[in-house]
This record gives C-alpha cells, sequence and structure tokens, in this order.
C-alpha cells in the first residue's frame, strides 16, 4: 500500500471470533432480545426508578460486560494494533461501532462511535463516571445526584457524539487517492456506507476494502468486497506493511 492514511472501521463481526455475538446473523443479540426494550433511550427515559423494565435494561448490560470481560482479541485486532503502532495513529485510524474493549486489550487505539461498557452516565447533567465491575440500576449521579443514570452504551433514539470524527476523517474533502479504507464485520446497517462515504464511482478516492463473513448489499460500493474470516483475511491483506 502506498503512503497515505489507513481508515478502519469495524463491526460485530470483528469480534465473532473471539466468541461475542454479533447482533443480527442467527442467534445474534438483536434475535435475542428487543433492541426496543433494552436499547431505546425513550424506554430507559420513561422506565421508573425500580421498574421491571429498568432492571432488564442493566441486566442486559451486565450480561454483555460480563462476556466482553471474558473476552480475548483475535488475529484481527492484533494485526491492525500490529500496523497502527507501526505506522502511527495519525496514519492508522481504527473506529468501531463496537462496546467491546478488545481492541484495547489487543494495544490498539480506537475510538468508540457506539460507546462503552466501562462507565455510566447521567442524561441530566451529560457527567460520565467508571463504574466497579457491574452497572447498578439505582445509581444516581455523584454529581447532581439525578436518578437518570445510564450505562455509556449509545442507546437507539441517543446522539452519537463521536460520529462527529467519524464522518469528518471518512469526509471526501479530507481524504486522497492514495487513503485507504478497510471496514470489517459490520452489515452497514446502522453507519451505513452513505455515512463512510464508500462508493467506488466517487472520483479521487482511494481503495476501499469490505471483509465480512457474509455477504451484504452494499458489496458492490467497493473496491474490494471479501468474503470470509477477519481473523484469516486481515492479517493476509497487511502482511507486508
Ligand atoms: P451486525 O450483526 O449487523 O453485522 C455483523 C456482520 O459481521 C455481518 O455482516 C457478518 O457477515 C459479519 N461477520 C460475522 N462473523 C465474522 C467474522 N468472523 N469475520 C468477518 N465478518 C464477520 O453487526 P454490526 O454491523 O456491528 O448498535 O451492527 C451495528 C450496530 O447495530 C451495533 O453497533 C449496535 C447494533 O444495534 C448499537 O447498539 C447502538
Ligand atoms: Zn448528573
Amino acid at each position: 500500500m502506498e503512503d497515505g492514511r489507513i481508515l478502519v472501521f469495524t463491526g460485530a463481526g470483528i469480534s465473532a471470533e473471539s466468541g461475542l455475538a454479533t447482533f443480527r446473523e442467527t442467534g445474534g443479540i438483536w434475535t435475542q432480545y428487543n433492541p426496543d426494550e433494552v436499547c431505546n433511550i425513550r424506554v430507559l427515559r420513561q422506565a421508573k426508578d425500580d421498574s421491571a423494565q429498568r432492571k432488564h435494561i442493566f441486566s442486559f448490560y451486565n450480561l454483555l460486560k460480563k462476556h466482553v470481560d471474558e473476552a480475548q482479541p483475535n488475529a484481527a485486532h492484533f494485526e491492525l494494533a500490529r500496523i497502527q503502532n507501526k505506522l502511527g495513529r495519525e496514519k492508522v485510524i481504527i473506529y468501531t461501532a463496537n462496546v467491546d474493549d478488545l481492541f484495547e486489550k489487543a494495544g490498539a487505539h480506537v475510538i468508540h462511535v457506539h460507546g462503552d461498557l466501562k462507565n455510566m452516565n447521567c442524561m441530566a447533567c451529560s457527567n460520565v463516571w467508571p463504574i466497579e465491575q457491574q452497572f447498578n440500576h439505582e445509581d444516581r449521579c455523584p454529581k447532581c445526584n439525578s436518578r437518570l443514570t445510564k450505562p455509556s452504551v449509545i442507546f437507539f433514539g441517543e446522539q452519537a457524539p463521536n460520529y462527529e470524527y467519524l464522518l469528518r476523517d471518512f469526509h471526501l474533502k479530507r481524504r486522497k487517492k492514495n487513503d485507504h479504507i478497510i471496514v470489517v464485520g459490520t452489515s452497514l446497517s446502522v453507519v451505513s456506507s452513505d455515512m463512510l462515504n464508500i462508493n467506488k464511482k466517487i472520483i479521487n478516492s482511494g481503495t476501499s476494502i469490505l471483509i465480512n463473513k457474509d455477504e451484504t448489499p452494499d458489496d458492490y460500493l467497493f473496491s474490494h468486497a471479501l468474503q470470509g474470516k477477519a481473523s484469516i483475511i486481515l492479517p493476509q491483506l497487511l502482511m507486508n506493511i
């Protein structure tokens, strides 16, 4: 690869081989849980302090956190960490929609666009504070004492502040012909190829590579759409860096 930036965006599929479930595949998280019940900001805001609804939401994120805490990065996380540490953070910019910390465990710097499982947020004053082990539905905000607290995962219907950086870095005005885009393990149904400005008809845009286990309706927009496991394809793709 020539000397441009490598812009990476990853979804749940990159962590599948670490044993974490994806969302929309058979047996995926959204086939077992209704996102309107556990990931909808309006529902959480309306749930009373000690309601079954609020407890259900918190126990869902505690279960997710338990799986995440037990998981280890796979070869795909390690390979991206390796090239980032070799070329530098300005050259290899990694965004993820995943709330797991497998990139961090692999030694990479990553920007989470859908939040994480390490903190609590206050919806009243925007305060953020770290949790110890588990999310507690009774925790009040240590700053303003509000009961409107939530895990620091971005819910549907909520602003995702880090989209701003994602949109900026993937913006055509900032992209050069020798920039390369690698998109891994996502159905592109939330962060879309439109948001990432992927379209091989765009003049002056560099290579765009999609790596997924399955085909997506947007495969044709990328200059290369590769089907297979991220942990096998990424090390092969990047081995000469
Ligand atoms: P999806 O479950 O929608 O898509 C997972 C993708 O990973 C599919 O395209 C699979 O083909 C691919 N995949 C599975 N195993 C793989 C492997 N071993 N190697 C490579 N690819 C593999 O998950 P996302 O696109 O990440 O948002 O979902 C996007 C968002 O939907 C999530 O961030 C989450 C969810 O609602 C929020 O919670 C706000
Ligand atoms: Zn507060």
